[in-house]
């Protein structure tokens, strides 16, 4: 059977887009991995072949990352919002946390930690609809926070820090929707975590890199499957881990090193980004980002229209022209287009030459 095979451009943001030559591999591999005459879905995680798996995705994951030695590696499920809770399990119980909120996400974070302990919000940009992030410097901290909590990219807003935060603190980070789309330096975070499902692979899977020492103030007495020690302990396969969704993203992984590593990856990001950005400032105010001009996000980027009925038009047109998802989040409305890695540049071009077009036919 042959199988038509049409790709649209997909500016969804997440799950999102997943490199074609990635894709092309796992089909390749579908029936038969390496010989084995079984799918990566049929075999035991406990047999030599996934072992082996395991093995490569996570070499991959610290040779893309620069992961230093003392960081645990781990890939969990539940998703980021599970790691939400559980930092807090295990790291907040009876203590105070500081958290600093640029978006929907890391206000999340800071409900979920309030049912374990103490999540201060040192920080918020609600009230100006989430379009800023601080300097992270000037903010005054608790004197025994265990933690300084930051969303690096807030996927809604499209608000992102655009560099690594330079604190004392132990940093606990969520990057779900900027990890891997740029170098960042892991040794200047304690906890970082990230939904796999946006630059990593498929959903199902959330990455976790812990630095060691953190594991010795984990409290006794944690539910085994939200105990990171025992997570560590047994090589995050205290259960049946999410085999085909870990081995999708060592794929996903080493297609970007053989790209050039992170660093050709992120120059990419900022050519794409910019191409959209221009589309929306050269504009005449048609359109309008929400996120402030220091802190606009490359891999998320909402976007108004002077009114719900042109949003409307736009995306549906959008659509038929083979570009999707366009649709904002409710919370923030008119439209978003989430250019993650494996997004091409020719679709952030054919973009923002229909947004020239829409522009100039409606405004
Ligand atoms: C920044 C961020 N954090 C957390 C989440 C929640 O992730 P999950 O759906 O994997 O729980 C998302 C999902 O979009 C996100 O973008």
């Amino acid at each position: 059977m042959t199988v038509a095979t049409k790709r649209v451009f997909n500016f969804s943001a997440g799950p999102g887009i997943m490199p074609v030559p990635v894709l092309e591999r796992a089909q390749a591999e579908m029936l038969d991995w390496n010989g084995t005459g079984m799918s990566v879905m049929e075999m035991s995680h406990r047999g030599k072949a996934f072992m082996q798996i395991a093995e490569q995705t996570e070499a991959a994951v610290r040779r893309l990352m620069g992961v230093p030695d003392n960081y645990k590696v781990l890939f969990l499920q539940g998703g980021a919002s599970l790691q939400f809770t559980m930092l807090a399990m295990n790291f907040l119980r009876g203590k105070t946390g500081d958290y600093v909120v640029t978006g929907t996400w890391g206000q999340k974070a800071v409900e979920a930690g309030k049912i374990e302990g103490n999540a201060n919000v040192v920080w918020s940009g609600k009230s100006s609809g989430f379009n800023q992030a601080p300097d992270l410097a000037r903010l005054e901290y608790s004197s025994e926070a265990a933690f300084l909590h930051v969303t690096l990219n807030e996927t809604i807003q499209g608000v992102d820090y655009l560099a690594d935060p330079d604190r004392q603190q132990d940093v606990f980070c969520d990057m779900s929707s900027c990890i891997a789309s740029r170098p960042f330096d892991v040794s200047k975070y304690a906890f970082i975590y990230a939904g796999a499902q946006k630059n990593l692979g498929p959903s199902g899977v959330c990455l976790v890199l812990v630095r060691d020492d953190l594991l010795e103030r984990i409290p006794a007495g944690l539910p085994p499957m939200l105990d990171y020690r025992l997570q560590v302990e047994n090589g995050w396969m205290y259960n049946t881990p999410p085999c085909f969704g870990v081995y999708m993203l060592g794929l996903v992984c080493e297609h970007w090193i053989l790209y050039g590593g992170l660093g050709a990856v992120g120059k990419m990001n900022e050519a794409k980004a910019k191409v959209v950005y221009e589309a929306i400032d050269r504009s005449g105010g048609f359109y309008k980002g929400h996120a402030e001009e220091g802190c606009r996000s490359r891999m998320n980027i909402p976007f108004t229209l002077p009114s719900e009925e042109l949003t409307e038009k736009f995306i549906a047109e959008a659509k038929a022209l083979d570009m999707i998802e366009l649709k904002g989040h409710r919370s923030v409305g008119g439209c978003r287009a989430s250019l993650y890695n494996a997004f091409p540049i020719e679709g952030c071009q054919a973009l923002a030459h229909f947004m020239r077009e829409f522009a100039a036919r409606n405004g």
